[in-house]
């Protein structure tokens, strides 16, 4: 049984799948892509998290969003138990012929691209839709005014918010009141300046998902500070990621983790933190 946690209504697991590797770029095949979703939902994953920008600068967009729906149309299990989580606000591009994230979080193009997830995804209703990075050009409350039509049209049951600062988290409960159920923002041993997020959601009792859990693959990162992970690891005789993992849940009732991976190996072994207990010990040594 993978860890299962309360993330605004829906009873899901507090690890999830990350599907971003599975159509970005140096994806897998579309069959590995569908391969990994299933293993993940065999093993009682029950939290896939997409968004619509999840595809490769300069090609067909939403790829990662379809995928999602044919993995879970080819799923032989319960797919009314699947948390699907997605997102609006971004979209790709280029700047000096490098793949980029570009931001767009007018209403207008966010009521936009809530309508085509939800469509891309083959739901009337999407579970959990994250408003995915504030645009400097747009003011804050404009965008979630956005996200709240959706709500109100029906086009998501549930909201988050991601990449959200203590400020933006309040002006988001003003507007979205008791269906602002997630922040999503990046945490792990490589990143912890949005402790103050996870301290605050705590109280609020929103659910805080940390993104790139495990430090992201698409940056070079500083890998000694994944050290004292790897100590705590061989003593337990798993992965250091599943000590990570498992350092991360122990933060709070409220904190989901969703680990990306490119192939099933990697989420099979991740799914298996949340069975993992660390003493109170290696938790203070591992801060
Ligand atoms: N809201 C946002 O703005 C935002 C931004 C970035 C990401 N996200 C979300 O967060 C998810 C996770 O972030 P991420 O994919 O950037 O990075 P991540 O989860 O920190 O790291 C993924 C990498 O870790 C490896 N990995 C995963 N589990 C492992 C295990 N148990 N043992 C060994 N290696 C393991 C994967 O390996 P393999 O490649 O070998 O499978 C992959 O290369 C994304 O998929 C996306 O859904 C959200």
């Amino acid at each position: 049984m993978v860890l299962s946690r309360a993330l605004g209504p829906y009873e899901t697991t507090a690890i999830g799948l990350g599907c971003m590797p599975l159509s970005i770029e140096n994806h897998p095949s579309e069959a590995v892509g569908i391969e990994t979703i299933h293993a993940a939902l065999d093993a009682g994953c029950r939290h896939l998290d997409t968004a619509w920008a999840y595809y490769e600068s300069g090609h067909e967009e939403q790829t990662n969003e379809k995928l999602v729906r044919k993995a879970l149309e080819s799923w032989n299990g319960p797919r009314d138990e699947v948390t699907v989580a997605t997102k609006v606000g971004h979209y790709r591009n280029f700047t000096d012929g490098e793949p980029t994230w570009a931001v767009d979080g007018r209403p207008e193009s966010l009521i936009r691209h809530g309508k085509e997830s939800a469509k891309a995804l083959g739901v009337d209703a999407i579970d959990l839709l994250y408003f995915h990075r504030p645009d400097p050009q747009v003011d804050y409350k404009e965008s979630l005014e956005g996200i709240k039509d959706l709500l109100d049209e029906g086009v998501a049951k549930k909201a988050g918010i991601s990449n959200a600062s203590i400020e933006q988290i309040d002006i988001a409960r003003g507007i979205l009141g008791d269906d602002l159920v997630a922040v999503q923002n990046q945490y792990s041993p490589i990143f912890k300046d949005t402790q103050d997020t996870l301290d605050y959601t705590a109280g609020l009792g929103l659910a805080f998902v940390c993104w790139s859990p495990l430090g992201g693959f698409r940056k070079a990162k500083d890998e000694t500070k994944f050290d004292p992970f790897r100590t705590v690891a061989q003593a337990h005789d798993v992965s250091y990621q599943q000590v990570v993992l498992a350092w991360e849940l122990a933060k709070g009732d409220h904190v989901f983790v969703i680990p990306g991976a490119h192939r099933p190996a990697t989420i099979l072994d991740s799914l298996k933190a949340g069975d993992l207990d660390l003493s109170p010990e290696e938790l203070a040594t591992l801060g």
